[in-house]
């Protein structure tokens, strides 16, 4: 027998423990591939500064950041068994899709936290194409800080991609933002940084796209490419620009628009948004990912090389994307009506809300964490906002009275932004989280076609944990 040294039976060991024997097990349990949750270092900064350690997600080889793309067509369903190798319980919510519940992942509502070494099987159906993503829905607002993120792609039944007017190519952009200590390390101990969570949230000093800060992208010039964004940061709106390659949107939240024009992209964290752009004809040049970081700065994420031959084709209008068949169009003669009040936050505050069930002064409030509330009631997760029967449209005029913006999601639906501020949308975009500036009022309509019980919350992470969360039922 092979003489082993203590030292690598150690390492062995661990790996043994953490993987290894659980594996076989679970997989002969489920049959399912794995995601994995681990710990794992990623090289976040450039080249040369230190590494971070991070918490992300696997399905066979080496965790990264962002986690593994996980990519499939419209109907088909994802299967992954996520293995939970942290030392905190987790669970994996698929953001934006219209999944039935039991898969929704928003724990503790729609299941138990996976605990460590514990396994949960997620198998579900993907019913709308589009640009979607997958993310830790249990103390998400660390544990997404973390790394545990990753996008989902549904493919179109039908091909776009070729198609005159189309795309040749696409590339996924997860855009996030990091508060990285010199040494490379998280910011840890500020999980519950209640003055963050009051204002804007946990602002980060260190953007990255696909996990790398500054990472090139080669063009060719005149080549046309569907870029696939997403914001996971646990806070931070980026406003994104690609100056020079004349942008067009061409679908939000994986939902299509008709192509439109946009200097600037909006995105609250959770957002997608999926833009063509065209390369220009000369070779050499070099155009960034810009993000405003406020106050008029402005940050490159990333940066478009032009480079090699001329793609040789005609540049058409763009193609729009096929249209869902799949969403039904809400009838707002027979609309539910469901206010949502937002209050809360620095500057503002409120005078009371409800927590547990007991009226508190914002002061009270605050020594529970909490800064925020959904129609008086913070942290609303004890009873549901409201009931909807199966079928039926869902009017929510949400009304932020706060001083600052929240983007505000619905679990398990999508939603046709009808009015902003008492203007009908010339959009009527629909999304699956809207963001809403201080002071403004966003009427939205949505079916409640899908059965069980749904959050609604805001996706500032730090808001979420501090109040602004509750959920609805479909029954
Ligand atoms: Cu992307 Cu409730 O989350
Ligand atoms: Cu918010």
């Amino acid at each position: 027998m092979a003489m082993i040294s203590r030292r690598s039976f150690m390492s062995g060991f661990s790996a043994v423990g953490a993987s290894c024997l659980l594996a076989p097990h679970s997989r002969a349990n489920s049959q399912l591939p794995f995601l994995r949750a681990t710990a794992s270092t990623a090289q976040l900064t450039p080249e040369g500064y230190p590494s971070t350690s991070v918490w992300a997600f696997s399905s066979d080889g080496a965790a990264t950041i962002p986690g593994p793309e996980i990519r499939i067509k419209a109907g088909e369903r994802v299967q992954r068994t996520l293995m939970n190798e942290l030392p905190q319980s987790t669970a994996v919510h698929w953001h934006g899709i219209r999944i039935d519940n039991a898969m929704d992942g928003a724990a503790p509502l729609t299941q138990a936290p996976v605990e460590t070494g514990a396994t949960f099987d997620y198998d579900f159906v993907c019913p709308d194409p589009g640009t979607y993503w997958y993310h830790s829905h249990n103390r998400s607002r660390e544990q997404v800080a973390r790394g545990l993120a990753g996008s989902l792609i549904v493919e179109d039944v039908e091909p776009w991609l070729g198609l005159p007017g189309a795309a040749t190519r696409e590339i996924t952009l997860v855009l996030d933002d990091w508060l990285l200590n010199e040494d490379g390390s998280i910011v840890e101990g500020r999980w519950d940084d209640l003055h963050a969570a009051a204002h804007a949230g946990r602002m980060g000093n260190t953007a990255t796209v696909n996990g790398q800060s500054f990472p090139h992208f080669g063009l060719r010039p005149r080549e046309r490419v569907r870029l696939r964004t997403i914001n996971v940061a646990t806070d931070r709106i980026m406003p994104i620009s690609l100056p020079g390659l004349s942008p067009r949107l061409i679908a939000l939240d994986g939902h299509p628009v008709t192509p439109r024009d946009v200097e600037i992209v909006e995105l609250a964290p959770a957002q997608r948004a999926d833009i063509v752009i065209d390369a220009p004809v000369s070779a050499s040049t070099q155009i960034g990912l810009m993000l405003d970081t406020g106050r008029s700065n402005q940050v490159e994420m990333a940066a478009f090389q032009i480079e090699g031959e001329p793609v040789e084709v005609a540049q058409e209008p763009v193609r729009p994307l096929p249209s869902w068949k799949t969403l039904a169009a809400p009838d707002l003669s027979s609309a539910k009506m469901e206010p949502l009040r937002i209050e809360g936050g620095a500057m503002r505050g409120m005078d009371e809300a409800m927590y547990h069930g007991k009226t508190m002064g914002f002061r009270e409030l605050t020594s529970h964490g909490m800064a925020w509330a959904f129609n008086g009631v913070a942290h609303g997760m004890d009873d549901p906002m409201f009931e909807a029967s199966l079928g039926r449209t869902v009017l929510m005029e949400l009304s932020n009275r706060s001083a600052f913006p929240h983007g505000i999601h619905v679990h398990g639906h999508h939603f046709t932004i009808l009015t902003r501020n008492g203007l009908s949308d010339p959009n009527k975009d629909v999304r699956d989280t809207v963001l809403i500036g201080a002071d403004e009022v966003v009427e939205i309509a949505f079916v409640a076609d899908n059965p069980g019980k749904w959050m609604i919350h805001c996706h500032m992470l730090s808001h979420q944990a501090s109040g602004m969360m509750g959920w609805f039922k479909v029954a």
